[in-house]
């Protein structure tokens, strides 16, 4: 059954132990990649999230046959039959996803043609797919757009590459590498994104054979290969989930266990953590994270990694609201990432948003057109509202605030953090939240 609408009474410290997985951004991907070998894989530690359900029935529609692996969270591809799948197929099982972008290559590879149909993902602004198309174009693919999505084909084959991202995209990345370990000759990549999710990419490419190695200022080389063989491979944990709990645990006043959690990959995050007022031990199977002592206010601006995801300012910008002094998180990522505030706003937040940036200076990374500002004043009570989730990581920030809040809140939409948060209502009751399921 899916939940889509939570009474929360807040005002008590979320406490207790949470499991992290495999990460939605890279299982994802990796289950992508199996449509490459010619043998099966298996991945180890999948989440089970909506996106890695659409991800799988599309890999079904195309003939991969998908199945349990030999340990709980494993799951086995193999992509000896696969095949063509109808328009209305396609459409039907790509959901609200983003992913099946990113079927291009491997399609166009086994295929020689790929339909994608028009894609969902969360409604943080226009989020354009061109730098993945002006790629696809330079590997020699012929792109068709029809009024139900996009129509690709490669007459001649794909040829590496050599391609200089406006940006260094996330999602065009993994276009290239997965579209380029195949191609016929070398892909240069420049200004390419390099977050641990995509390095844990290139490592299950080159499990099944691919050739990639990259240097410093974001270039990526890869050489085709005739060939690739499937994987196994156990996926990077979340690192977006850890960091959501372990805001849970700042705003609510908590202590959260997160398993999984390793230190290396959330360097940045604990660094403006510790700054909040945050305390964490790193331990062998986790990190432990609670308040040490009052809340700070932060200035924060979100970037590509190495930089401090955007994905994680959300949760955080729960706990800003009861730090003293006046935070800022400038968005530069995403041009429309603070629409979550309203609600927050609506429960008793002092948050101003800045649609255009604040002009105040230079900063460490260039300014973007797509600049928003979010300035939180605090500390502010949180009191109950009715309120609905706009987005994954937006929703989750509600879900905080309304546990954090004095009172009972109504939140709706809450079905959407089925997206990123595996098991999030066992998770919450686990650590003592206070909610009863409305519908
Ligand atoms: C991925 C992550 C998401 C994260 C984001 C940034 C997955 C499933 N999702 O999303 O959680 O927030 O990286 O770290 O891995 N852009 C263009 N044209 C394009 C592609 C992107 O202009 O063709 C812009 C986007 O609008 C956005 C920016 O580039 O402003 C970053 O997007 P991108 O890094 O591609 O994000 P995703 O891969 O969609």
């Amino acid at each position: 059954m899916t939940v889509s609408e939570l009474a929360i009474r807040g005002g008590r410290p979320l406490r207790g132990r949470v499991d992290v997985k495999g990460a939605k951004n890279l299982a994802t991907k990796a289950m992508v990649a199996t449509l490459l070998g010619e043998t099966p894989s298996t991945l180890r530690d999948v989440p089970d999230l909506s996106d890695v359900a659409v991800v799988r029935s599309l890999l079904e529609v195309h003939g991969v046959r998908v199945e349990a692996g030999d340990e709980p969270g494993a799951l086995t591809f193999d992509p000896s039959g696969v095949e063509s799948a109808h328009m209305e197929e396609i459409d039907a099982h790509a959901g609200a996803s983003r992913i099946p972008i990113l079927f291009c290559g491997p399609l166009l590879h086994r295929l020689g043609q790929a339909f994608i149909p028009d894609l969902g993902g969360c409604r943080i602004g226009d989020r354009p797919i061109d730098f993945h198309l002006d790629a696809l174009r330079k590997f020699g693919a012929v792109v068709e757009k029809l009024p139900s999505g996009i129509r690709l084909s490669a007459p001649e084959g794909l040829r590496g590459a050599s391609i200089h991202l406006p940006y260094p995209s996330v999602g065009a990345t993994e276009q290239v590498l997965l579209t380029a370990v195949r191609a016929k000759g070398t892909t240069e990549l420049r200004n390419a994104a390099i977050e641990p999710e995509i390095m844990d990419l290139i490592a299950v490419l080159q499990k099944m054979g691919a050739i990639i190695s990259y240097e410093p200022n974001r270039v990526i080389f890869i050489e085709g290969v005739d060939t690739l063989r499937g994987y196994d491979h156990r996926s990077i944990f979340d690192r977006n989930e850890a960091a959501s709990w372990a805001s849970a645990a700042l705003a609510t006043d908590g202590e959260i266990f997160v398993g999984g959690a390793r230190q290396q990959e959330m360097l940045t995050f604990l660094n403006v953590f510790r700054k909040a007022g945050g305390w964490f031990d790193i331990q062998e199977d986790g990190i432990l994270f609670r308040r040490d002592g009052e809340l700070k206010p932060v200035v924060v601006e979100t970037d590509v990694h190495p930089g401090f995801m955007t994905d994680w300012q959300q949760p955080l910008v729960v706990a800003l609201t009861q730090a003293k002094g006046r935070s800022i998180v400038h968005e530069t990522v995403y041009e429309n990432r603070m629409g979550f505030t309203d609600a927050l706003v609506k429960m008793g937040a002092d948050i101003v948003v800045h649609p255009h940036g604040l002009q105040d200076g230079p900063r460490r990374v260039a300014r973007r057109e797509l600049e928003q500002a979010a300035v939180i004043t605090g500390p502010t009570p949180l009191h109950g509202a009715d309120i609905v989730v706009p987005d994954l990581r937006g929703g989750y920030s509600h879900v905080i605030a309304a546990l954090t809040a004095q009172g009972e809140s109504r939140v709706s939409g809450v079905d959407i953090l089925s997206r990123g948060y595996e098991k999030f209502l066992d998770k919450l009751t686990a650590l003592g939240a206070d909610f009863d399921v409305i519908r």
